[in-house]
C-alpha cells in the first residue's frame, strides 16, 4: 500500500464557524508527533532498552528484555511430528505441524472459543480447556494416542524463562485475567493438566512468545531476518541480542552461543511516567478503563484492542462539545451502541480511512450501525475519518520509532523484520505509515525489509520444539 491512496479530508474548508474548525483541529493535533518529538521518544525507549538489559536496574525497567534461550535460527532441517498451541490474542488454536527436511511444512489447525468467563475465571479453568480442546483436536484429526508427541506451546505473555521448557508467568496482558497462575510456571502447569486427563500422551517441550514464533517462522526461509514484531491485540517485538549484552542471564553454560533472541515486552514501555508526555486524555481514559490500569501504556497506545475505542472517545468528546453530529444527538442517539465501551471495533479505522471522500458510503454505514445516524452529513464523516486517520498514524509512528531504535542497536547492513498480527493485517495505510516513517528514522546503513509472517505459531513453535525434542531421550 502507498499513502497517495489515503486521502486526508481538508477540514479548512469546511462550511462551519471557523471557531469550530479550530476546535476539532486543536483536539486532533493531540494525536500529532512531529519528527523531533519521535527523536525523543526514540531516545528515551533506547535508555529503557539498557535498563532491561541490565542485571542491576532491571526490576525497575519498564521493558523487561526476556531472556528465550532460542539461540539459533531454524536450519530447514527439523523433522518430525509436533502439535503446538497458541494462546494470547483474539483466539485460541491448536496446531499439528508435519516438519520434514526439503519438503514444504504441512500445518493442520483449528480454532477453539476462549469465552470471556475463561479469560477472566481460575487458571485452573483455563488449563483444563486447553487440555481438553488438545484431547479432542488429536481424536479428531486421528492422532496415535498411544504415541508421545512433543509440543510447542505460543503463549504470548511475558514470562521469565530459566530455559526452553521452564517460564514463569510475571503478569496477565491483553484481555486476560485468569487467578492463580501469575508467577506459576506455565509449562510445569500445563504438563500437569494433560497427564491428569490419562488419555493423551503428550510433552510440552518449549514454550515461546508470539514474536520469537514469528521470527522463527520468517526466518525458516529468509536467513536476514533478525526482528519478530507483534500488532494485533497486543503489541510486543523480540529480535536477535548478543548474549554478553544480556545482563540479566544466569552464567550461561552454552558457551557455544553467541546470540540470543530477546522478548522486549516493548508493550510496558511508558509504565514509569516517561512518555506522559505524549499521552492524551483518552489515552489517559482508556488506561483508567482499563482491567490493567497503569500497565502496558505504549500498548494501549498502539494496538489493536484500543484504537477503535480511542477512536470512539474522541468522537464522543467531539458530541459533547456540540462539534459533530448536533442535529442527530437532539433524536436520542445517545441511546445506541456508540455510546458503550467497545462498540467501535478497530476494523473500522481501516474501513474508513480507506472511504471516498465525496461518499463516504462506508463511513455512513458504520455510523448509521453504531448511533442510528441516517444522512449523516459529508463534513462529520470527514472528521470521523480524521479522527481514525489520526490515531492510526500515531500508532505507526510509534512503533516505526522502536523499530528504528532496535535496527539501530543491531547496526545490520540488511535486517528483514517479520511481522504478524491482525492489526497489521488488516490495515494497509497502517502499514504504509509505518514504513514510511522507518525509511526516515533509520540510516540508509542499516537497510530493512519488512515481511508478513505466515504461521508464527504453527510453524515458528514447531521449530524450536523439534530441535528440543531431538535432544530429549523420551522421543527415541
Ligand atoms: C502482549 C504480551 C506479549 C505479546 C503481545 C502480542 O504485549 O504481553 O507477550 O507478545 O501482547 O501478542
Amino acid at each position: 500500500a502507498t499513502l497517495l491512496n489515503y486521502v486526508e479530508p481538508d477540514i479548512g474548508k469546511f462550511k462551519r464557524p471557523k471557531e469550530q474548525i479550530d476546535e476539532i483541529q486543536k483536539r486532533l493535533d493531540e494525536f500529532k508527533l512531529s519528527d523531533e518529538i519521535l527523536k525523543q521518544v526514540m531516545d528515551i525507549l533506547e535508555a529503557e532498552i539498557e535498563k532491561g538489559l541490565n542485571r542491576s536496574t532491571n526490576s525497575e525497567a519498564d521493558l523487561k528484555m526476556l531472556p528465550t534461550y532460542v539461540c539459533q535460527l531454524p536450519t530447514g532441517k527439523e523433522s518430525n511430528d509436533i502439535l503446538a498451541l497458541d494462546l494470547g490474542g483474539s483466539n485460541f488454536r491448536v496446531l499439528y505441524i508435519r516438519l520434514r527436511e526439503n519438503e514444504q511444512p504441512i500445518i493442520v489447525n483449528k480454532v477453539f472459543i476462549v469465552s470471556e468467563s475463561i479469560m477472566k475465571g481460575t487458571g485452573e479453568k483455563l488449563f483444563s480447556h486447553i487440555a481438553n480442546c488438545l484431547y479432542l483436536f488429536m481424536k479428531n484429526h486421528n492422532l496415535d494416542l498411544n504415541r508421545t508427541y512433543p509440543l510447542g506451546f505460543t503463549f504470548s505473555f511475558p514470562c521469565r524463562q530459566l530455559g526452553l521448557s521452564k517460564a514463569m508467568l510475571l503478569r496477565w496482558t491483553k484481555g486476560f485475567s485468569c487467578s492463580d497462575v501469575v508467577g506459576e510456571d506455565i509449562v510445569a502447569t500445563l504438563q500437569r493438566y494433560i497427564d491428569a486427563r490419562g488419555d493423551i500422551k503428550v510433552k510440552v517441550c518449549v514454550l515461546i512468545n508470539d514474536t520469537v514464533g514469528t521470527l522463527m517462522s520468517t526466518a525458516y526461509y529468509d536467513r536476514k531476518t533478525s526482528i519478530g514484531l507483534i500488532l494485533g491485540t497486543g503489541t510486543n517485538v523480540c529480535y536477535i541480542e548478543n548474549i554478553d549484552r544480556i545482563g540479566t542471564l544466569d552464567p550461561f553454560d552454552d558457551l557455544d552461543q553467541k546470540q540470543m533472541l530477546v522478548n522486549t515486552e516493548w508493550g510496558a514501555f511508558g509504565e514509569n511516567g516517561s512518555i506522559d508526555f505524549i499521552r492524551s486524555r483518552y489515552d489517559d481514559e482508556i488506561d483508567k478503563t482499563s482491567i490493567n490500569i497503569g500497565k502496558q501504556i505504549f500498548e494501549k497506545m498502539v494496538s489493536g484492542m484500543y484504537l477503535g475505542e480511542l477512536v470512539r472517545l474522541m468522537i464522543l468528546e467531539l458530541i459533547d462539545r456540540e462539534l459533530i453530529f448536533v442535529e442527530e444527538m437532539k433524536k436520542n442517539a445517545y441511546r445506541h451502541a456508540l455510546f458503550t465501551k467497545g462498540s467501535f471495533y478497530t476494523k473500522y479505522l481501516n474501513e474508513i480511512e480507506s472511504d471516498s471522500n465525496t461518499k463516504f458510503t462506508r463511513t455512513k454505514r458504520i455510523l448509521k450501525e453504531l448511533a442510528g445516524i441516517e444522512n449523516l452529513s459529508n463534513e462529520d464523516c470527514a472528521v470521523v475519518k480524521c479522527i481514525c486517520m489520526a490515531v492510526t498514524k500515531r500508532a505507526g509512528k510509534l512503533v516505526a520509532a522502536g523499530l528504528a531504535v532496535i535496527l539501530k542497536r543491531m547496526n545490520r547492513a540488511e535486517c528483514t523484520i517479520a511481522v504478524d498480527g491482525s492489526l497489521f493485517r488488516y490495515h494497509p495505510r497502517l502499514q504504509a505509515v509505518l514504513e514510511k516513517t522507518l525509511t526516515n528514522l533509520v540510516s540508509s546503513l542499516n537497510k530493512f525489509k519488512i515481511a508478513l509472517s505466515t504461521d508464527g505459531s504453527g510453524r515458528g513453535a514447531a521449530v524450536v520444539a523439534a530441535v528440543a525434542a531431538e535432544n530429549d531421550p523420551i522421543f527415541k
